[in-house]
């Protein structure tokens, strides 16, 4: 999507989500840091929000623009979450971890009252899975917990290849907690309730990019406008 857009969407979830005084879970990627840019100005305008950011590169980010940070520890509930998404489907089932911060973006969510999308129509499918599904796995035999997310996805009848994910210079990619990251080329998930919870039960797993019923509004940016799907606040 063209960052005019991801600016929009972004705005138009600001201008109805936000009020001063919320606590905020600050997503991460190339349209979440539109929502961080907006949050800054709302500081500088005068407003008072408290923010725990989903990456080391969104803690940077707000750093930059004087937002005042804390923990999720410290925070305890967050109030509003609004993060990017690599897919969402018809029931706001979502494929996150494009940007390999997936695990600290679900943690925050779930420890939310309230998590929206801000997105593009390049973001909508039919079926989960067009987007390869990343899985962060412990690095401690990563090719054992390759073969065992292969074996999730077989016994939900999805055909898939697990690569490990490179960073720019060809090092194998290492997320913000230390692990490595497989991203699931697949045929397609139906279930992704069913695939989830399979995943979740393989020791070496540390987080799949598949967020279920967390997410309650997506804000979807376009030419024509902002369309909101889902329950607003
Ligand atoms: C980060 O790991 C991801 O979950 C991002 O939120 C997702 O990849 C969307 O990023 P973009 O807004 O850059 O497409």
């Amino acid at each position: 999507m063209s960052d005019h857009l991801k600016r929009r969407a972004a705005e138009v979830a600001a201008k109805t989500e936000l009020r001063s005084g919320m606590k905020l879970g600050l997503g991460t990627g190339s349209t979440a840091k539109h929502f961080v840019d907006i949050v800054g100005e709302r500081i500088r305008a005068g407003e008072t929000y408290l923010c725990v950011p989903t990456s080391e590169a969104t803690r940077i980010q707000a750093e930059s623009l004087g937002i005042p940070l804390t923990t999720l520890d410290e925070i305890g509930e967050i109030d509003l979450t609004v993060d990017g998404a690599d897919e969402f489907d018809p029931a706001l089932n979502l494929i996150k971890g494009g940007g390999a911060a997936h695990l600290r973006e679900k943690m925050v969510a779930v420890n939310s009252k309230r998590m929206i999308v801000i997105a593009d129509a390049s973001k909508k499918v039919a079926v989960l899975g067009a987007f390869p599904l990343p899985v962060e796995v412990v690095q401690f035999a990563h090719n054992t917990t390759a073969r065992a997310v292969a074996r999730a996805f077989a016994a939900e009848g999805i055909t898939v290849e697990t690569r490990l994910r490179k960073a720019k210079d060809g090092s194998t990619l290492v997320t913000d907690n230390g692990n490595f990251v497989l991203d699931c080329v697949n045929s397609g998930i139906a279930n992704p309730g069913a695939l989830a919870a399979r995943l979740d039960s393989i020791p070496g797993v540390v987080e799949h990019g598949l967020f279920i019923g967390l997410c309650f509004a997506v804000y979807l940016g376009s030419e024509d406008g902002v369309a909101v799907i889902g329950k607003t606040s």
